[in-house]
């Protein structure tokens, strides 16, 4: 199938009818700093793309050579000062529902391929996918130290999260930058390669997901999130009412087809690999 790509002004859509859709923050020359165009945009393209049948993995990455170099200082800073009250409220909504509600609550596979420069606001759509994969090269920072402010929206609550305590401390109050490789380290990151093979990496483990039970990494992702913040009596019986839930919504029946192939057919073990799906799309 050819390439499906779909350009507005500061966002950029593209498929290639593998299932797989590249969500690309698309302003290069300011190496991706999100403006309020950008968040209106994006918002609105995760929503599209959310119910969309060629969708099956959504990649979130960076035009030319920065995933994203946070907020766009004089749109979102500087612009704030003379924006009316309801333009600033608009774009704060849209700013805080992309980076997190939207993505964290995507109902397939989110992978951020982060693909260089990363810094501030970018950390809180960072987080919110489920996967993120790095260059080694990329360049991550938590730089609003160095221009005199916090890191602010829900940026210091993501990073004490995904990072461990005293890199979090270390990172946000220096403003020190680190690679792929040490956001591996602190957590940060799921994978990293070196970036001439970041993409086919990506694409290597967007397939592998396309492969699993769509309801099931759905629920999984879903339930490992919620739990995050419960007691263990709520989360057993969140977790009990969850997997019934699952068994109404799985289209595929994987419970009873995984119990068929391993126990009847014994065409596979679980253990170590996937039941054979019938039908592969989401
Ligand atoms: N806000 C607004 N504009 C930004 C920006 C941001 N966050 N990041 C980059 N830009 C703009 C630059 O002003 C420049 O615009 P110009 O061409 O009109 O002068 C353009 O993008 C290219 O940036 P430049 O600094 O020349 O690129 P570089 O490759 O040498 O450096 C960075 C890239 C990301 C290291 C550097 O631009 C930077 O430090 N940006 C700020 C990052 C930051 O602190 N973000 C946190 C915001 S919460």
């Amino acid at each position: 199938m050819a390439t499906k790509t779909i350009t507005r002004e500061t966002v950029k859509i593209e498929k290639n009818g593998d299932g797989i859709t590249w969500l690309y923050l698309n302003r290069p020359e300011k190496r991706n700093a999100m403006s309020p165009t950008l968040h209106r945009e994006m918002a609105e393209a995760i929503d599209e793309l959310a119910t969309d049948p060629e969708t099956l993995v959504l990649v979130v990455t960076g035009a030319g050579k920065a995933f994203c170099a946070g907020q766009d200082i004089a749109l979102n800073f500087r612009g704030r000062e003379t924006a009316t009250p309801a333009e600033n409220r608009r774009n704060r909504a849209n700013s805080a529902s992309w980076r997190w509600d939207k993505l964290v609550t995507f109902p397939k596979p989110t992978i951020a391929m982060v693909n260089g420069f990363c810094f501030g606001g970018a950390f809180t759509p960072l987080c919110a996918c489920d996967y993120a994969i790095a260059a080694d090269e990329a360049i991550f920072g938590l730089s609003e130290v160095n221009w005199g402010i916090l890191p602010g929206g829900i940026v210091s609550w993501n990073v004490v999260q995904m990072m461990n305590y005293r890199d979090a401390i270390y990172y946000g109050t220096t403003g020190d930058t680190f690679d792929g490789k040490q956001a591996k380290q602190m957590g940060l990151v799921t994978l990293h390669y070196p970036l001439e093979q970041l993409r086919d990496e990506t694409i290597k483990f967007a397939k592998k997901m396309m492969e699993k039970s769509p309801a099931a990494v759905r629920y999984t992702k879903e339930a490992i999130r919620a739990v995050r913040f419960m007691n263990e009596p709520q989360a057993e019986d969140y977790l009990n009412a969850k997997s019934d839930a699952l068994k109404h919504v799985d289209k595929e029946n994987g419970r009873q087809e995984g119990m068929r192939q391993f126990l009847d057919e014994k065409s596979y073990r679980p253990g170590l690999g996937h039941f054979k799906r019938k039908k592969k799309e989401g």
